[in-house]
């Protein structure tokens, strides 16, 4: 959350920042700033709400600003602080010489405040930010050593927390001055000019040769140069990189939403994952990602799923599947409840942390924590480029492309088809026999999965009529039990982040020890039906629901005739095995919540105070 960008060249800055946080808006979309230095002057312009209003503040400003080649700028979502034009970045210093943007927490704020209100009682705060904070302690740095770079050093050093900074002084109008500790950032390299930036995606336009700079690291960027310091002052030499990335025009391709195409790109997704795994289904997969050998994989006493949000949702889809066929015990965990608690993991722990962005703080934090006892770890992310795929030791990218969209959808597909895939791997490594040839038959299904995909994504009508009806409920109720249970959290989560409707995911067998209180003509209850060893336990589950007057949905591949008229209204979904079901169950949720979502006239691809990356604790 929150993007930086900064560069300094012969070009001119605004462009570059501009368009470097468009591409950074997935970060937040609170409010946004860019800090433009020209003749020893730096101008400040601000815009609460999205980048638009940004660029039409500019567009309206006089054009002096367009000859600045030196500048850095901010995209927000908001920690300390309203999301107001006064707590955007960037911030300054009393004397407005020092101008700072951020991206973390820093979480001593109030008692560095207390210190500065101390040594400095003519500071001036203008906002509720701990970002100021930082601007003035590195000002009152600067005041002792006259030196950008000596002022940052000496600042971070007493500075607790997340962060990512980009700092420009007036009296060293040649230079960005950059530090970080748990947060990105990335330093692109050009000619004659240099870029910084949280992510890629803000630079490759212009360059594909980076540096990452590393936590405690302070580096000091000139367009012809960048020296980059350790913690002890000494001058390192990091790595260069070159990027992996073509610059994309990132498009809707037709669809309404960015969310609405994603959906619809499932079917490909799954064939992406599969395509070099799974050849046939009698041949053995390969997974050349995965860096244990047979030996080690026999001696797997334990798993452990490590993830937040739409990632938990499939590492708990991937304990029914890890367990069923790998038969190796999984606990799943939200990254954030696993970092403060003693968890047990030794060498032969395996493991998987998941991440679309491979940024999430809490999951970072708990992966650093991990490796500490020695376990393998298996990072399943869609950035292959991010920090937790730099902090793995077998790394397995989804290539489910760029989502755009805040809401995770072919992401989610993505991660699940890459735990269907590990399952089977670990199944067939470890030498079990398919008796009943359960693997050959979900080999198969797989293989087909694409096509059923699509099917269902070709005749939506019955999904947008079950949302026009139930747009104006005000709560809604999942149910499932099995390997559903975590497709009913997920389809909750995604109605509740784009639509605002209080949804909760309940495993079926739950509903009678509490919740079912809550049931009456005014509260929905969809339920995830599939033909399988609990069809007929959520069925009792749903008439239970349905003696209290609920409103019942059926999302099913069966109904029979007898039972039809328990149900409100049903939508048929192909037919699958159970222990697929829960990638062709979601794609009607990510529908349903999509279609209410546009139903209600929300803004389905950026809801309200959501961000895609989450790189705060
Ligand atoms: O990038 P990650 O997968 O680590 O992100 C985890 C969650 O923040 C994310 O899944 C979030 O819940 C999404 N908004 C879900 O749609």
């Amino acid at each position: 959350m929150c993007g930086i960008i900064g560069y300094i060249g012969n070009k001119q800055a605004s462009d570059i920042l501009i368009s470097g946080l468009s591409h950074l808006e997935y970060r937040g979309y609170d409010s946004s700033g860019i800090a433009l230095m020209h003749d020893n002057k730096t101008e400040i312009f601000k815009a609460q709400g999205k980048l638009i209003n940004l660029i039409e503040i500019l567009n309206s400003a006089l054009p002096t600003y367009k000859a600045s080649h030196l500048g850095i700028g901010h995209i927000r979502w908001a920690t300390h602080g309203l999301p107001t034009t006064a707590n955007a970045h960037p911030h300054t210093c009393t004397c407005k010489k020092l101008t700072l943007v951020h991206n973390g927490i820093i979480e001593n704020y109030k008692e560095l405040k207390e210190e500065l209100i101390q040594n400095q009682k003519n500071t001036v705060f203008r906002s509720q930010t701990d970002t100021e904070i930082a601007a003035h302690l590195i000002a009152y740095e600067y005041g002792k050593t006259k030196n950008l770079l000596k002022a940052m050093q000496n600042a971070v050093k007493k500075i607790k927390g997340a962060f990512a900074f980009c700092a420009i002084h007036n009296d060293e109008p040649d230079k960005i001055v950059v530090a970080k500790r748990n947060a990105p950032l990335v330093i692109g390299l050009g000619e004659g000019e240099n870029f910084v930036a949280s992510d890629i995606p803000a630079i490759i336009e212009y360059t594909k040769k980076a540096i990452y700079l590393c936590d405690y690291q302070v580096g000091v960027i000139t367009k012809d140069d960048v020296k980059i310091y350790d913690e002890n002052d000494v001058l390192v030499q990091n790595k260069i990189e070159y990027l992996p990335f073509e610059a994309m025009a990132i498009s809707k391709m037709g669809y309404k939403h960015f969310m609405l195409k994603e959906i619809h790109e499932q079917g490909d997704v799954v064939r992406n994952v599969l395509s070099s795994k799974i050849l046939s289904p009698v041949e053995k997969i390969k997974l050349e990602e995965f860096k244990l050998d047979k030996a080690k994989i026999k001696n797997i006493k334990r798993i452990q799923i490590i993830a937040c949000g739409t990632s938990l949702h499939a590492g708990l889809v991937g304990k029914y599947i890890l367990e069923k066929f790998a038969k190796i015990p999984t606990d799943v965990e939200s990254s954030s409840e696993y970092i403060y608690r003693d968890t047990i993991a030794d060498e032969n722990t395996l493991v998987i942390g998941i991440s679309q962005s491979g940024e999430t703080a809490d999951t970072i934090s708990a992966i650093k924590q991990v490796k500490k006892e020695n376990s393998h770890v298996i990072i399943i992310t869609n950035r292959a480029d991010s920090t937790m795929a730099r902090l793995a030791d077998s790394l397995m990218p989804v290539n489910a492309g760029i989502e755009v969209s805040v809401a995770a959808t072919k992401s989610y597909m993505a991660q699940l088809m890459s735990l269907y895939i590990l399952a089977i791997y670990l199944y067939e490594q470890k030498g079990l026999n398919d008796y009943d040839g359960e693997i050959i038959n979900l080999k198969q299904e797989l293989i087909e999965l694409p096509n059923k995909i699509e099917t269902l994504l070709e005749n939506v009508s019955d999904i947008k009529e079950v949302a026009r009806k139930y747009a104006n409920y005000k709560d809604f109720i999942f149910i499932a039990r099995g390997i559903n249970y975590p497709t009913a959290l997920e389809g909750a989560l995604k109605l509740k982040e784009i639509s605002y409707i209080n949804a909760t995911g309940y495993s079926a067998g739950e509903l009678k020890h509490g919740p079912i209180a809550m049931l009456d003509e005014n509260m929905p209850v969809l339920a995830l039906l599939n033909k399988g060893i609990v069809y007929d336990k959520v069925l009792s589950n749903c008439e239970e629901a349905r003696a209290r007057q609920a409103k019942l949905i059926a999302v099913t591949n069966y109904v029979s005739k007898k039972d039809e008229g328990l149900f409100n209204d049903i939508i048929l979904i192909p037919s699958v095995s159970d222990t697929l079901s829960p990638a062709v169950n979601i794609v009607v949720l990510q529908l349903l919540a999509y279609y209410i979502s546009e139903f209600l006239g929300k803004d389905v691809d950026q809801p309200r105070n959501l961000a895609k990356s989450v790189t705060v604790e």
